[in-house]
């Protein structure tokens, strides 16, 4: 029998030697055994002891001169050992009555442990003691499941997600982070309980999500809950830009499969967690905003700005968090037009310079958004769009490259104003300042102090307003 290479850190043998002293057996088990199979970075590991895990823990600290949390409650233990956090936990067996939702917890045989995990792929063990160190126990086949990329139950699906409601959505959460298929009972029964969802809670829901999100190609996780009928429960936005309504000769298109388009698009060229939300929601609000018109066909004018102003009721409802993230998401959803009406205009000095203006730092982003954007089934208009966006990119630099807007302060301040005025603040001021912004940014004078001057001093002179 060959022994997993993680296992010839010292760590394990000595946990096995604890174990073994105190006639104890002990397992890691879960995630990291699974990671390692699957190629995948793992930094947390888990021990399953059967007795009580936080006495190996101790013992272990002890040994280490390292310092243990232990977490009563739970019957948990954890310690940091070189950039690893090892968890320890006693095997449990968990019976339910009839009559209440409140498990009885026993100890348990490792078997009993591993039968109330979630998946077959993560109830896999390698046992740490000497007797058989580094011997796969895995009684309910998980690494066939592995090989075939198979999610599945160890037991009775209903049972498993009945226990615990949250593993429907880490069931598809697995399934799209590593491109698995959901065994058709366990979907079946995600299917059945899904209404279970209802209790849990939002921050554990939204954890899932962003996990999705952050997958290579999230669009596997939206659809996945839009078949099983969680996505209607917990994102009710999103599942409202499903279908195409038709009229005549009119359909618009799908505007759930186009989002999905453009979040796997997005998640080709960002891993940023923030920007892959903004294609999630740039057309949140076009359900909302759409109307028929017989000559034009659909139209969702508006849609923009009515979505970011949705964003921060769904950042609430999510417990996402309602600081600068959400801001940038907004500002995303609100500007995502902006780049196309620009490529398919004359792209004119003084568009460019606003959108530099508005977008400001986040003007890359911006623009990886609308290049997202473009899923057209078309391929002429693809690249004629990318070609225009091109354009854009390039005029983009050489004006950022001449006027330096990106950050752009207007050079005449409203306390200049007030002060070579003696004014109070008062309305004019604004009005000022107002028009001295647009003549830059229209490239009617240059972004510096000396033409802002003299700008200011004309539009004073017309106000009939005199220097102190
Ligand atoms: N587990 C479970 N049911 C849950 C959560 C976790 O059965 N709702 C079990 C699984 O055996 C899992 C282990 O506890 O492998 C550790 O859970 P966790 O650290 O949350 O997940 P990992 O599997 O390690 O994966 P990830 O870190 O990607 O969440």
């Amino acid at each position: 029998m060959s022994i997993p290479a993680p296992l010839s850190d010292p760590l394990f043998h000595t946990i096995g030697k604890i174990a073994d002293a105190k006639g104890l057996r002990a397992f890691v088990i879960g995630g990291y055994v699974r990671d390692y199979y699957l190629h995948r970075p793992c930094t947390d590991i888990d021990v399953v002891v059967t007795g009580s895990g936080i006495e190996v823990a101790q013992e272990l600290g002890r040994q280490l001169h390292s310092n243990v949390s232990v977490f009563k409650n739970f019957g948990t233990a954890m310690l940091r050992v070189g950039g690893m956090e090892v968890e320890f936990v006693g095997a449990r067996k968990e019976s339910y009555r009839a009559d209440s939702r409140k498990p009885i917890v026993e100890n348990g045989t490792i078997e009993d442990d591993q039968k109330r995990r979630d998946f077959t792929i993560n109830a896999m063990a390698w046992s740490l003691n000497a007797s058989d160190f580094g011997a796969l126990v895995d009684p309910f086949d998980g690494m066939s499941d592995l090989e075939q990329c198979i999610i599945r139950t160890p037991c009775d699906p209903d049972t498993t997600f009945s226990d615990d409601p949250l593993r429907m959505l880490r069931a598809i959460r697995f399934a799209t982070q590593l491109g698995f298929d959901i065994f058709p009972e366990t979907f079946d029964a995600i299917t059945r309980n899904r209404e279970r969802i209802r209790i849990v809670s939002k921050e554990r829901i939204v954890t899932e999500l962003n996990k999705i999100i952050l997958s290579p190609r999230p669009s596997i996780g939206f659809e996945l809950l839009d078949l099983t009928g969680l996505l209607e429960l917990i994102f009710p936005e999103l599942a409202r830009l499903k279908g195409v309504e038709r009229r005549g000769s009119h359909a618009h298109k799908d505007n759930f499969l186009h989002t999905l388009k453009v979040v796997d698009n997005i998640a080709r060229k960002t891993d940023d967690l923030w920007l892959r939300w903004a294609a999630l929601l740039h057309d949140i609000a076009k359900p909302a905003t759409k109307a028929y018109d017989s000559k034009t066909g659909w139209t969702f004018h508006g849609h923009e700005v009515l979505g970011s102003k949705m964003i921060p009721g769904i950042f609430r409802n999510m417990k996402l968090p309602l600081n600068e993230k959400m801001k940038f998401v907004q500002k995303m959803v609100f500007l995502h037009l902006r780049p196309i009406i620009l490529s398919e205009d004359k792209v004119t000095d003084s568009a460019v310079r606003r959108l530099l203006f508005e977008a400001g730092d986040d003007i890359d982003a911006l623009m990886t958004l609308c290049e997202a954007d473009i899923t057209s089934g078309i391929d002429a208009k693809v690249q004629r769009y990318l070609k225009n966006f091109a354009l854009v990119r390039q005029k983009m630099r050489e004006i950022e490259e001449k006027d330096r807007i990106r950050n752009f302060q207007p050079p005449i301040t409203g306390e200049i104003i007030m002060e070579t005025y003696g004014l109070s603040p008062c309305r004019e001021i604004g009005d000022i300042k107002a028009a001295i912004k647009d003549a830059i940014l229209d490239g009617a004078i240059g972004n510096n102090y000396d033409e802002a001057y003299a700008l200011m001093e004309r539009l004073a002179a017309e106000r009939g307003l005199k220097k102190q």
